[in-house]
């Protein structure tokens, strides 16, 4: 397996360029799968998580065309299976997007349960109880006992859902099943994240009715055909977007991120403000660099569904917090068991006391370079700024964690100054390498 080698204490200074959405795109490979006709998606982003998914919905029968630059025909005419079973479906969380989407079209759908990164229980229990309002029965629900999950309908008319936990997946998933479903569908405390959007402005692009996607109601009006036909350009990806700008904050650089969509960085903006970064927007770019005086000022967080601080940067902005001059609370309010990563941090040095749901962290404190473990995708990312922001080196094992959603993280971070390589030999964590130069 891969890893990283940094070493740190580079200003990170130019321009970095951000990717397509890897959650948009993952939800809307799913969608494509209900088409009556193909479909080109541009933006798409080389990561693995989507070669995963592309490799999946190739098994399921669909005709997948890449055309270079990020650009995919995609032809689903030729799907003849309503079962995801393929082995990779256990390894990326999006691919419960094919429930829906299968169920959509097939009225039935058979799948392994969705696998993806482990921080702490993740239900499918909300996007289950939508399928059943809108006439999945039969059969039993589901058999998750198996770690298969079957679902039927004879039909799927649309229904009144209200979800009681706000949940991305099962705002996504709901929308996707009742895309064609008979009449309208109403989801009341719907997710609100801009992937959502993205996948409802795709849904709509290719003939479905979809309203107030990016509200907390979203109104679908079946439609009986969903022609395609069109081509669709995916979102930037605002997790990736939000850790250049950390990357910039943690090395006290100056870099701007381009091709963002600055309304979605909104929660992470207004923090680095908070904390005494210099922060300058524009249409689609945001420059991050440090103030003169240079004191970074400690400050609290809370991860909430969007529009709050989103639970994928709160590994990577909690890097920031150790660098911060007093006590800062990172309150975790979305997974129970999103601290994980911390222990690695500790092994560099940072000082962080886990209270229940609240890191407490103390600084400044001066990172050291260690071996550490991605632990999982942003866990990994957070390494990486741990690397760019300590003293020496250190080396990430595990970085193919990273690469689930990060394209070109090395190559990226290497244009902006960084001391970074990608070794393809294995790291165990009872190995200390020699530090050693570039
Ligand atoms: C998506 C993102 C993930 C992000 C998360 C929260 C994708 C592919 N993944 O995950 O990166 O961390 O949103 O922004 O887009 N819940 C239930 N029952 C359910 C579903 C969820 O109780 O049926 C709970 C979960 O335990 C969690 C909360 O709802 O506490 C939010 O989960 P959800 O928004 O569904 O996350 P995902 O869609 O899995």
């Amino acid at each position: 397996m891969p890893s990283y080698r940094i070493i740190g204490g580079e200003k990170l200074t130019g321009e970095v360029s951000v990717s397509g959405s890897k959650n948009a795109v993952l939800g809307i490979l799913a969608a494509s799968m209900m088409l009556d006709g193909p479909c080109m998606l541009e933006n798409v982003p080389d990561i693995a998580d989507v070669r995963a998914m592309l490799e999946i919905c190739e098994t399921l029968g669909a005709v997948i065309t890449p055309l270079g630059d990020g650009i995919f025909k995609i032809d689903p005419t030729t799907i003849n299976t309503h079962e995801a079973t393929h082995d990779k479906v256990k390894n990326i969380r999006a691919s419960y997007y094919l429930l829906g989407a299968l169920l959509s079209r097939y009225k039935k759908a058979t799948m392994h349960m969705p696998g993806g990164c482990n921080f702490g229980t993740r239900p499918i229990d909300l996007h289950l109880k939508g399928f059943a309002k809108l006439g999945a029965k039969g059969t039993g629900l589901s058999d998750i006992r198996s770690g298969i999950i079957r679902i039927v309908a004879d039909k799927l008319v649309g229904a009144h859902i209200f979800l009681d936990v706000v949940s991305v997946g099962a705002t996504i998933n709901i929308m996707l099943a009742a895309t064609k479903a008979e009449g309208l569908t109403t989801i009341e405390n719907a997710a609100k994240e801009p992937h959502i959007v993205d996948v409802a402005n795709f849904l709509n692009a290719m003939g479905a009715n979809i309203k107030g996607a990016g509200t907390d109601t979203i109104r679908i009006k079946g439609v009986p055909v969903l022609p395609g036909g069109f081509s669709y350009s995916i979102i930037p990806d605002q997790i990736e977007a939000g850790t250049y700008m950390i990357a910039a904050a943690v090395t006290r650089g100056d870099v701007t991120v381009r091709n963002l969509i600055p309304k979605h960085m909104e929660p992470l903006t207004a923090k680095l403000i908070e904390m005494g970064f210099d922060v300058d927007e524009s249409d689609d770019a945001i420059r991050v660099s440090v103030t003169d005086c240079g004191i970074i000022t400690a400050v609290n967080f809370k991860t909430m569904p969007y529009p709050g601080f989103p639970t994928d940067l709160q590994p990577q902005a909690t890097v920031l917090l150790c660098m911060a001059e007093g006590v800062s609370r990172m309150h975790e309010n979305v997974w129970d068991n999103r601290f994980q990563y911390v222990t690695e941090l500790q092994t560099m040095g940072a000082n962080i006391s886990i209270i229940d749901k609240v890191a407490l962290v103390s600084g400044p404190t001066q990172l050291n370079g260690s071996l550490v473990v991605a632990m999982d995708l942003r866990a990994g990312a957070a390494m990486v700024l741990a690397g760019l922001a300590a003293d020496g080196e250190t080396i990430i094992t595990e970085a193919q964690r990273i690469e689930r959603g990060y394209e070109k993280i090395v190559e990226k971070l290497t244009a902006l100054g960084a001391k970074m390589e990608r070794m393809d030999d294995q790291h165990t964590v009872s190995q200390r390498p020699d530090a050693g130069s570039f």
